[in-house]
């Protein structure tokens, strides 16, 4: 990343907000929305949640909010003034089956939409969430059917592919961020901040560089200063650690808690997911990467909380055949795309390896030799000296 001259500096203490709205969380898995919105000031009044775990979280964390296990049970959602809705991204994340939009869970992104047609629901706000996927996928059918379904429902929408990594954290993770309207224009929330873009650097440079150890052979997730999206799963089927090649040549892979903090939430934040089994680690690290990242839903609720005036945007109509931008907005079937960077804001970020707070686990002989093998196989290009601090690892890791 190059450092950008003027960096804001986290907020701590927020201003009381303008407005404080009721949200209704669908789809909360361990509530990184929820979260980043109860400390912009609004609060959550309904959470929607299945998996056991991850609901075993809500209750320890949100102690006061009732839960819902299945979208397909709730009747109404009652009187909120936003809905968000992280829909599962199973069906269109890259690593998952290109099912599409109408596949079996994503299909859940209709349950939304009855939902929020429920005429005694008339939420100001809509918020969907998902991976940067979803603007491919179907060669941009799916975002096409979304939009179109919006729109049709009467929604102004607006939406921007942000980086966590402008929320102070080092985390290198892209999502889409859709914010729809009846009676709003998410134009004057999503838009008027931007501190891009970024360029992003490959060197290392004397810092910390994270990648994935599972692949090697086509994708490596390279990250300067930054570990690679925390996923939910990975190419070897299950939720695993990024890895990180540290300054002094070591190869570890981060503590569950520091993964817990690189997605802004606190300490032992999911400890509660598996009571009976608390050293096995697997379910923690599948819920933290798929949650959304906690001050990227604090910068959107601080903006919600106080919007401001539409910026002077070029725009350029999205016609059929387009791809689907980084940043649009969209009314009456027509989209329009607008020049904004995945970083709105740049809030101070430590640097990766000071970030840590618990001791990391050096990457295991099995792992390292397994990298090595595809790393050999494949056609990568890798940094000066990042194929030879491995093999110095696979070395020492032998003689343990
Ligand atoms: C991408 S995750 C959302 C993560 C969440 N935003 C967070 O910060 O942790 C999608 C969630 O939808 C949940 N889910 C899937 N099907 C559901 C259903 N029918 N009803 C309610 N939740 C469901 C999954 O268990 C998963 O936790």
């Amino acid at each position: 990343m190059k450092p950008l001259a003027a960096t804001l500096p986290f907020p701590e203490t927020l201003p009381e907000p303008r407005q404080s709205l009721r949200v209704a969380g669908l789809f909360a898995g361990i509530g990184g929305i929820e979260e980043g919105f109860r400390q912009a000031g609004h609060h959550s009044q309904l959470l929607c949640e299945i998996e056991p775990g991850a609901k075993r979280v809500l209750e320890d964390r949100f102690p006061d909010v009732s839960i819902v296990e299945d979208v397909r049970d709730l009747p109404s959602l009652g009187d909120v003034d936003l809905v968000a809705a992280g829909f599962p991204c199973q069906d269109l994340s890259q690593a998952g089956r290109t099912a599409g939009i109408t596949g079996d869970r994503s299909g859940l992104v209709g349950e939304v939409f009855r939902l929020v047609s429920d005429p005694a629901t008339t939420p100001k706000w809509l918020l969907l969430e998902n991976v940067p996927f979803m603007l491919q996928l179907e060669r941009g059918q799916a975002m096409r059917f979304l939009t179109d379904s919006l729109s049709d429902m009467g929604f102004r929408w607006a939406y921007r592919v942000v980086d966590s990594r402008a929320f102070g954290v080092p985390q290198r993770r892209r999502r889409v961020v859709l914010l729809a309207s009846r009676t709003e224009d998410p134009r004057t929330i999503l838009f008027p901040d931007e501190a891009g873009p970024v360029i992003e650097e490959r060197e290392r440079n004397g810092r910390a560089c994270g990648f994935y150890w599972t692949e090697g052979v086509r994708g490596l997730g390279w990250a300067v200063d930054a570990v690679p999206t925390l996923k939910g799963g990975s190419t070897i089927g299950i939720p695993s650690p990024p890895a990180i090649w540290m300054t002094d040549g070591r190869i570890v892979t981060p503590d569950i808690r520091d993964a817990e903090r690189m997605q802004g939430f606190e300490t032992d934040w999911t400890v509660a997911a598996q009571p009976e089994q608390p050293h096995r680690l697997g379910a923690r690290w599948k819920l933290v990467g798929n949650a959304v990242t906690v001050p990227m839903a604090k910068w959107l609720g601080q903006a919600l909380a106080e919007p401001r005036e539409v910026p002077e945007l070029t725009e350029t109509e999205i016609v059929a055949g387009m791809r689907w931008p980084d940043a649009a907005w969209g009314e009456n079937g027509q989209a329009w795309k607008v020049d904004r960077s995945s970083f709105p804001v740049q809030w101070e970020r430590p640097a990766l390896e000071t970030f840590l707070d618990h001791d990391p686990k050096p990457l295991s002989l099995r792992a390292t030799a397994g990298f090595l093998k595809r790393a050999d196989q494949g056609r990568l290009r890798f940094v000066d000296g990042f194929i030879d601090a491995l093999h110095a690892h696979h070395k020492k890791m032998s003689a343990l």
